[in-house]
């Protein structure tokens, strides 16, 4: 598989981070394609945690490829601090690193705006939504213009005319500055990627947050600003349909969602405690607690169709070890209606009544367990039920954070 996307099939946090650093010691180049430092991917080596927000999940292999596309939104501060945080680990960039000259750049006032506007849906206050909406507007700045200083100049004095709230000269100097530290890395990755394609290199496309907090796709208007989805990672990079193999869903064996909006399959707060604290479930970015709930399959059915997922790797399924009773929702009845697919309108996902089918927990700890065939006759069960209701098979299933607890359905675990 030369061209393979990762995508989030709940609401974010699925894990993406860690099944990209899995999938990474097999491929040459791994490409972030939306978002921007709103996510916090996580991955574990050794004893180490690292969170990247903006450098592809790959980087903490030796000698990979790391692009951030045009779709993604670049904060060049968070950027140079997340290059800095892992030079301080002894992880060095500099020869492995490109950045699309193409990619929108989030400025102070963007990030002001989020603050300001944002608390409505809960967003993570990084500017992503008002940077996106300049670049819809076409008043956005992209990397290219902050190693051109007329074009910087121009812009972002059109930007901030008539405002007495941000410093011209100061900011202009500032992302001038950025521009000097970034340039190295400034390439012109569509014709990276199709050099690289043309070579059968393979390559991984991360997706950030997930399907259901997708712009077009997602419960709106409680989403974020970018294609989260597989057609994200086209649009993001410059690589057309033809070239795609494989696209991963990456979902928890439950469900969590950070921010506001609907959730239907949430807990009650004593659930939701003990599956938080056991799922460590809070957030990479802000450090918010994560709501959780159990598995919605209305809501991944979502993201097979949307995305045209070719298997899932199912995450987190240790988490549920101590679970008696374990849930999934199938469906959700609304005025006299039972919807099976997902519906547009947020009426029916917040008002509704679920319909649930109840599985027996396996009750046993599974964290050091390496095959697909020692995993516990219940477990088996269950990860079966979600096959076969989601029409889509399991090529990964992963028991714990680190590196080691994961495998490949099917053959021995060789990660
Ligand atoms: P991402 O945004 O999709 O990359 O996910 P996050 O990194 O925000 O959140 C996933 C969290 O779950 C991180 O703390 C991971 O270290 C952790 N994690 C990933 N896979 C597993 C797993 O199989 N079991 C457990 N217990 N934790 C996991
Ligand atoms: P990863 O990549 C979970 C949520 C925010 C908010 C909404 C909009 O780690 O899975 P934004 O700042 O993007 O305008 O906020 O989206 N959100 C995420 N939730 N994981 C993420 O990323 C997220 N990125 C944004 O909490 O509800
Ligand atoms: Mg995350």
């Amino acid at each position: 598989m030369s061209c393979t996307i990762v995508v989030g099939a709940q609401w974010g946090d699925e894990g993406k981070g860690k099944i990209i650093d899995m999938l990474a010691a097999d491929a040459e180049i791994i490409v972030r394609y939306q978002g921007g430092n709103n996510a916090g991917h996580t991955v574990v080596v050794g004893e180490n945690e690292f969170i990247l927000h903006l450098i592809p999940s790959g980087v903490l292999h030796k000698g990979k490829t790391c692009i951030i596309g045009n779709g993604v939104v670049v904060d060049p501060e968070a950027l140079l601090k997340e290059i800095e945080m892992l030079r301080l680990k002894g992880i060095t960039v500099d020869d492995n690193l490109l950045i699309s000259e193409a990619a929108h750049v989030i400025f102070p006032y963007h990030k002001v705006i989020d603050k300001r506007r944002g608390a409505k849906i809960g967003t993570t206050g990084r500017g992503i939504g008002p940077c996106y909406v300049d670049k819809m507007a076409r008043c956005g700045i992209r990397m290219t213009d902050l190693v051109n200083k007329d074009s910087l100049k121009k812009r972002l004095q059109a930007n901030l005319e008539g405002s007495s709230e941000f410093n011209f000269e100061k900011i202009y100097s500032q992302y001038l500055d950025y521009g000097k530290k970034i340039k190295k890395y400034l390439a012109n990755v569509p014709v990276v990627l199709h050099e690289a394609i043309a070579k059968k290199k393979r390559i991984l496309f991360e997706g950030a947050q997930g399907t259901l907090l997708d712009i077009d796709h997602g419960t709106y208007p409680y989403v974020t600003s970018s294609n989260s989805t597989a057609g994200g990672a086209l649009t993001g990079t410059g690589v057309g349909p033809t070239r795609i193999d494989k696209v991963i869903g990456v979902v928890k064996a439950y469900t969590t969602r950070v921010g506001e909006g609907p959730f239907p399959t949430q807990f009650n707060e004593d659930l939701m405690e003990k599956i938080r604290s056991k799922g460590k479930e809070f957030g990479a970015t802000t450090g918010r607690p994560r709501r959780c709930g159990w598995f919605d399959a209305v809501i991944v059915k979502h993201a097979v169709i949307i995305n045209g997922l070719s298997e899932i790797a199912v995450t987190k399924l240790d988490v549920l070890d101590e679970m008696e009773k374990i849930k999934i929702c199938t469906g959700y009845k609304y005025k006299g209606k039972t919807y099976k697919d997902f519906p547009a309108d947020i009426d029916v996902l917040t008002n509704c009544d679920l319909v649930y089918e109840e599985h027996e927990g396996w009750m046993q700890d599974i964290t050091s367990v390496k095959e697909y065939k020692d995993l516990p006759k219940n477990a088996k069960a269950y990860l079966e039920r979600l096959s076969e209701l989601l029409q889509v098979k399991i090529g990964i299933v992963s028991v714990g954070s680190k590196r080691r607890q994961a495998f490949v359905r099917g053959r021995t675990s060789n990660i």
